[in-house]
Formats: structure tokens, C-alpha cells, sequence
């Protein structure tokens, strides 16, 4: 079942780093209640744009349904490696880039930013756990794993692309787009069907959902899998195949997404006075070790 694709370095990694991505997200969704357009935002100008341009093309182009079961059947067997949470934090944390040397925040500065935000405003324990490990799964990049199928906005595959998902032109060049399987507004799956019964793009969103489904409350799985779903947390573009339910657990995945995008600071968290706190709470929830 494998197709072996062969990508350029350029191909698989447009970005300077995957906290490019980030930054764009922040450009499109400011904080300020004032909404920037559309073109606006298209029309920002800074040296990433570009790049930013050819990650979403690459991903709108690749990640079809079937580059998505692939990626499940090799990646769900989690057989690469066993760590400890704290362990696959550092280990994450080794992703540093070599861009700007004004550079914004590593891995774990932005996890625990987000994390003390949510424990700031008074969260239950397991809001703020899920807060410190909801990126852990960004470790597929280590594993060479292309930027495009490790971060970016995620969105169902196997139904019609939504024109809310941004630089949805791009999907003209995904295959799924010409195949009448795919294309139709209900594709594969049932009217309100349920998320949990539809296939979103590969990323480490549900990379994480997966390895962590089994120890943490249902809400904070809602956050870990669908944080990048922003065509649905914006727009409502797949209110057609959700629940009730769904709609109840996106209610968490909307508390979430503020500290997320809104918890950088340029104040770097003093990590080793935090870890004792962030080890306990781990142990209270997660296993020794996962497997990755
Ligand atoms: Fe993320
Ligand atoms: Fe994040």
C-alpha cells in the first residue's frame, strides 16, 4: 500500500521552521476583535510569505485519503520509539532551527507558556496538562517526516474541501478533488456522522490524539485532535458532519485555542523551576512511557 514519494528538501520543508506556520496562523487570526479581510491577510507582506504560499500548496496538493490512511497504518503502529513524556518534550525540543537568531520561542517555551496561561485563569489540572504536552506530536518532524504532514490547518479528507480552509485554490491539484469518491459534499461519510468517524488530514494533531487517547478526559482529546481545525473553529465548514456531542466537546477546543495562539510572551518560562509541578501532573495522568 506504500507509494513511495520522493521530495525534494525544498519540497518537504518550504518553511525556515514549523513555527512559521504558527506565525501565519497568528496573522490570519489576530487577537484584536477587529477581523482582518481576507485580502488583507493575503496581502501581507514579510520574507516568510512565500514560503508560506508553497507549505500550504504542498499540503492542499498531498494530503489526499489516501495519503492519509498511509500515513495511519505506518505512523498508528508507533514502533520508532519509547520515551518518557518529559523525555519526548526534550526530545522535541532538539527540532530547534537554524533561522533567525531573534527567534521566537522553542517547543517546550510555547508548551509551557500555554500551559501556566491556562493554569493562570484557574483550569482543572488536566486543561492545563493538556495545555504542556498538545504539540508533542510535532516529533513526526523528527522522524523526517515532510512540514506539511506534521503542522498546518487540518481538515477532513474523503469529502469536499471546504473554500473556508485557507488557500483552498490549492486543492484543484489534489487528486481527491477530481475523484467522485471524494468530491461530493458528504464524500465517504453520513450526514452528522460524527468527527469521530471522519478522517482528518495528517498532522500532529491526531498523531498525539492517538498516542494519548486512553488517559486523558474526552475533552482534552477534542483539543489535542482537532487544535488546527480552523476552517471549523472560524467558520462552522464542517458543521454537516458533526453531533451534537461534537458541537458540545468543540466548546473545549474553543477555550483552548486562545492560549494557544495568544499565551507567547516574550518572557521565557523558567523551565526548571516549573518541572517539578509539570512531572507531577504527568504522573498523575499519563504512563511512564509512551510509545511513539
Ligand atoms: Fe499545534
Ligand atoms: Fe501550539
Amino acid at each position: 500500500m506504500k507509494k513511495t514519494m520522493n521530495f525534494t528538501e525544498k519540497e518537504k520543508n518550504p518553511l525556515k521552521s514549523i513555527e512559521v506556520w504558527e506565525d501565519d496562523v497568528l496573522i490570519r487570526y489576530p487577537e484584536e476583535k477587529v477581523k482582518k479581510s481576507e485580502a488583507e491577510y493575503r496581502n501581507y507582506d514579510t520574507p516568510d510569505r512565500d514560503t508560506v504560499r508553497e507549505f500550504y500548496r504542498m499540503n492542499h496538493k498531498h494530503q489526499t485519503y489516501d495519503f492519509v490512511q498511509e500515513k495511519r497504518h505506518d505512523f498508528l503502529q508507533f514502533n520508532r520509539k519509547e520515551m518518557t513524556i518529559w523525555g519526548a518534550m526534550e526530545f522535541l525540543n532538539t527540532l530547534v532551527d537554524d533561522s533567525d537568531p531573534d527567534i521566537d520561542l522553542d517547543q517546550l517555551q510555547h508548551l509551557l507558556q500555554t500551559a501556566e496561561a491556562i493554569r493562570a485563569d484557574g483550569h482543572p489540572d488536566w486543561f492545563v496538562l493538556t495545555g504542556f504536552i498538545h504539540d508533542m506530536g510535532k516529533i513526526l518532524c523528527l522522524f523526517g517526516e515532510p512540514q506539511w504532514a506534521v503542522v498546518g490547518d487540518t481538515f477532513p479528507v474523503g469529502c469536499r474541501f471546504s473554500d473556508k480552509i485557507v488557500y483552498s485554490e490549492f486543492f484543484e491539484a489534489n487528486p481527491d478533488n477530481q475523484d467522485e469518491r471524494y468530491n461530493s459534499k458528504y464524500g465517504v461519510y453520513k450526514p452528522n456522522c460524527g468527527l469521530e468517524n471522519v478522517q482528518m488530514s495528517w498532522g500532529h494533531d491526531e498523531y498525539l490524539y492517538q498516542i494519548l487517547k486512553d488517559y486523558l478526559p474526552e475533552e482534552a482529546q477534542y483539543m489535542i485532535r482537532y487544535h488546527s481545525f480552523y476552517s471549523q473553529h472560524r467558520d462552522h465548514a464542517y458543521d454537516h458532519l458533526m453531533t451534537s456531542h461534537d458541537h458540545k466537546m468543540f466548546e473545549w477546543v474553543d477555550k483552548f485555542n486562545p492560549y494557544d495562539l495568544y499565551s507567547k510572551s516574550p518572557k521565557p518560562p523558567v523551565i526548571s523551576e516549573l518541572k517539578p509541578y509539570y512531572e507531577d501532573l504527568i504522573a498523575k495522568y499519563l504512563p511512564k512511557t509512551v510509545k511513539m
